[in-house]
């Protein structure tokens, strides 16, 4: 992959594996950033737009800005500051932070770098329920505000990338921080999971719950029926199941399928501030930026997240000025369509 390479001589080969490979053949992986490109903007002119507003409502609580960074895994094997680097790029830049389970730092103390801003907690349900249930404790105790179920894991994708990468820092699922493959950490995932065991956890938590993973409408409304507070239009960075839809793609039949019912968030591939922006108009409420930001803090730790999180959200503001829409809750479909189809036109010279 272009662009990248500083990042495999900062990671070493196996942790960029990890982190920047897909499942199969990676079309997913790559797709996920051309389908932003297959739609194409419909401005307004001379429309005001001297004052802009950029914030969106998530769980019924107004949050500056619809971008919101993914869960990740491991961020300790992407810099040495970890999920705390990442927490103080997102409090910096008032960006709603989702931790992952798998983090390598733990939930009071990325809490405390967190500080007042607001954050989720990412859920895997684990063979060991234990385990997943002193989690969910953890997150409620300190802070965290929802719980983000991943239900597109009931094993892992097949990947290709990464083969030779060992997690070596503390988890909770090995906190003594022996090497442990990524083929044994996520032998831990139960693939027995099913829409019955949700509410147990909902409760357990006493948190909102939302479901990450989701690409298809029938799930969708099978997730609002079961009274999730939030569902994630997501291919988990086309790291699982190699062909499926992008993001972007799965959300217009789920946002025609559960409206305004739950907050939706769509991930897979955001780059830019004007993807965001589309994100909205096709009916999301908020976009997770995954690999882009963790890119950032690989090669800048805090400040280097901090300065993706700040260009994205800067790139949004400006497409809403360009958009002609100055708020960005009247984000609708009439500002964008498929893009025209390309003609076959040969190159100049
Ligand atoms: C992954 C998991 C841990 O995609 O979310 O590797």
């Amino acid at each position: 992959m272009s662009g990248l390479s500083d990042l495999e001589d900062l990671l070493g080969p196996d942790a960029f594996g990890y982190f920047a490979g897909g499942a199969g053949a990676e079309l997913t992986l790559r797709d996920n950033l051309a389908a932003w490109e297959r739609y194409a903007f419909h401005p307004k002119v001379l429309v005001d737009v001297g004052v802009r507003d950029l914030s969106t409502t998530l769980l019924g609580r107004e949050r500056a800005h619809p971008v919101v960074v993914a869960p990740m895994a491991y961020q300790r094997h992407a810099h040495e500051t970890g999920e705390l680097g990442m927490a103080a790029a997102a409090a910096a830049t008032d960006s709603l932070m989702v931790l992952s389970s798998q983090t390598t730092t733990s939930l009071p103390e990325v809490a405390a770098a967190s500080g007042e801003s607001d954050r989720w907690f990412q859920l895997y349900v684990f063979k060991e329920r234990s385990v997943s249930l002193d989690l969910v404790a953890q997150a409620r105790e300190h802070g965290y505000e929802a719980l983000v179920l991943t239900v597109d894991f009931p094993v892992a994708g097949w990947r290709e990338r990464g083969s030779g990468f060992r997690v070596t820092h503390p988890l909770a699922l090995n906190p003594s921080g022996a090497p442990l493959t990524t083929e044994q950490l996520f032998g831990m995932h139960d693939p027995t999971l099913t829409w019955d065991d949700l509410g147990a956890f909902a409760e357990a938590a006493d948190l909102p719950l939302l479901v990450k993973g989701v690409l298809r409408p029938d799930d969708a409304v099978r997730a609002v029926d079961a009274g999730v507070a939030g569902i994630v239009v997501s291919n988990h960075g086309g790291r699982q199941l190699d062909t499926t839809l992008a993001g972007v793609d799965a959300l217009v039949p789920v946002v025609d399928a559960v409206g305004d019912a739950v907050d939706l968030l769509v991930d897979g591939g955001v780059t830019r501030g004007w993807d965001v922006a589309k994100a909205l108009a096709l009916g999301a409420d908020a976009v997770l930026v995954g690999r882009h930001v963790l890119w950032g803090l690989a090669r800048g730790g805090p400040a280097g997240a901090e300065a993706v999180l700040r260009q994205l959200v800067e790139e949004f503001d400006t497409t809403l000025a360009l958009l002609g829409c100055p708020n960005a809750r009247d984000l609708d479909r009439s500002y964008v369509s498929r893009f025209p189809e390309r003609k076959n036109v040969p190159p100049h010279g």
